[in-house]
């Protein structure tokens, strides 16, 4: 038996799985992000683990046997959190999360001091990562940053509370900024140009490994017989294509989660700064990925239904199935944007608004416009010379089919869809967990069961192709305007 556990931004969920990777049972516990200023996002690390304790409490009580024979557990999370600790492990503040803007500043002056975040971290510095934040903290909170004897990303603070180490794996911590990304190793050079040095940093294990045991007061509390493994693990989209079954070079995946990801794997590091491709290890050993993001993905149709107060459920059946491109158009830039233009202060906004425009128009404009931002995804993946002809669809958006026609047409690329789309991080943490167990990653990443493939639609195909060409024109507009 495994456990996958995944932090993920709005709640934590667990699955326990068989030894034929079976869902025995599953338990989620909702967190909640702060804003405590416009651009800010942090959560408090403690959250993370209460809601832990939350949902493997609930694991022991739908399935004890099967709970006290688990031998490996393995660990997802949302990417790139700053979680700074003092010497006695102690969280100095909230995290501060994937999706907080307030670095722009700290960037620009990072990317000019040291040319090799481009070279040896193979990506640009991006308000998002963990490296700039770490420069934010410096500069704004001194007393902070000089008590930081620890930085850990979200999920390796839950390892720390399991197991009692300070260890990270390959591919969250290349989000870091601070990884040789193609030498898979801390780079002193990197860290210092945060005024870091590598204590500061976990100790560095691939996403398949062992990173340490189980405490014995937590396998008396949950009832393990022996104590489990805890494997490296993955930040959450390394961890959902080791869900999907895509850690062979070219296979890809796309994720309509709070943000969107557009993700490939790759034989070798493949960086491309200039499209804002984010070049990262993949939680499986010799192996890199590429990704495109977009920050705001499920995130908008949740906004919209906020504001219309309604559920983003709603909204998708009212609209049904689409014949062709929405009349009005959106750009999903709620909280600025990633790929490809690396733009934290962009805004959001619909046009093209008349007096016929209602609900179901707001909801296809939205489905549309986060469509478009994927493509822009796929565009800059493609100067990167990558080619993807097929991608598994993952995430809560992936509910929706009418979305996924959409983004099959717009991108001409057949859309998988599994059965069990909403387990892809967790289960890519419960297989890495399964890999530590036994040692090895044979025949453990399958491909899971296809509930259906969306082919992309001609005549949508089409007017897409149109109705992008037109999208793609708002962003400079938009910038101009200084929005
Ligand atoms: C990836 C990224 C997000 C977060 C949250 O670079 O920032 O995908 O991991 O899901």
């Amino acid at each position: 038996m495994y456990i996958g556990l995944d932090i993920g931004t709005s709640s934590v969920k667990a699955i326990l799985l068989g030894e034929d990777q079976s869902l025995i049972a599953s338990a989620t516990s909702d967190l909640t992000v702060e804003r405590p200023h416009p651009g800010w996002s942090e959560q408090d690390p403690d959250s993370w683990w209460r809601a832990c304790e939350t949902v493997l409490d609930d694991l022991k009580t739908k399935a004890p046997a099967e709970l006290a024979a688990v031998k490996g557990i393995g660990l997802s999370g949302h990417m790139h959190g700053a979680t700074l600790l003092d010497s006695r492990g102690r969280p100095l503040r909230p995290c501060i999360l994937w999706n907080d803007g307030r670095s722009g500043k700290q960037c620009e002056e990072l990317t000019k001091a040291e040319p090799k975040f481009h070279t040896l971290g193979g990506n640009l510095v991006m308000p998002g990562f963990t490296a700039p934040k770490l420069q934010w903290v410096q500069e704004n909170e001194p007393e902070i940053f000089s008590k930081t004897a620890m930085v850990l990303l979200p999920k390796d603070y839950v390892r720390f509370k399991l197991t009692g180490e300070y260890a990270g794996d390959m591919s969250d911590s290349a989000g870091t900024l601070w990884l040789d990304v193609a030498g898979r190793d801390w780079s002193d050079e990197l860290l210092a140009a945060t005024g870091l040095t590598r204590a500061q940093m976990p100790r560095l294990v691939e996403g398949s490994e062992a990173s340490g045991t189980l405490t014995p007061a937590l396998c008396s509390r949950w009832g393990f017989s022996a104590p489990p493994v805890v494997a490296g693990g993955g930040g959450d989209n390394a961890a959902s294509a080791c869900g999907v079954g895509a850690v062979d070079p070219g296979s890809a995946f796309v994720s309509l989660g709070t943000s969107g990801v557009l993700f490939v794997t790759n034989d070798r590091f493949s960086p491309n700064v200039d499209g804002a491709v984010h070049a990262f290890c993949h939680a499986v050993p010799e192996t890199w990925h590429q990704m495109g993001v977009i920050l705001s993905a499920t995130d908008s149709l949740n906004w919209l239904a906020g504001v219309l107060k309604k559920t983003p459920g709603d909204l998708t059946q009212a609209l049904g199935r689409v014949s062709g491109p929405s009349a009005v158009s959106f750009l999903p830039y709620l909280g600025g944007e990633r790929t490809p233009h690396n733009d934290v202060a962009i805004r959001a906004g619909f046009s093209g608004i008349s007096h016929e425009t209602d609900d179901n128009a707001l909801t296809h404009a939205v489905l549309d416009g986060v469509a478009f931002a994927l493509k822009d995804c796929l565009e800059a993946l493609s100067v990167a010379g990558t080619k993807i002809d097929r991608v598994l669809a993952v995430g809560g958006g992936s509910r929706s089919e009418a979305w996924l026609e959409i983004i099959a047409s717009l991108l001409n690329v057949i859309v998988d869809v599994p059965v069990d789309g909403d387990f892809g991080a967790s289960l890519g943490a419960a297989r890495l967990g399964q890999a530590a167990a036994l040692g090895s990653t044979d025949g453990v990443f399958g491909k899971p069961a296809l509930k259906t493939s969306i082919e992309p639609v001609p005549s949508l195909t089409e007017h897409y192709a149109e109705a992008y060409g037109r999208w793609r024109k708002l962003y400079p507009a938009f910038k101009q305007a200084g929005f």
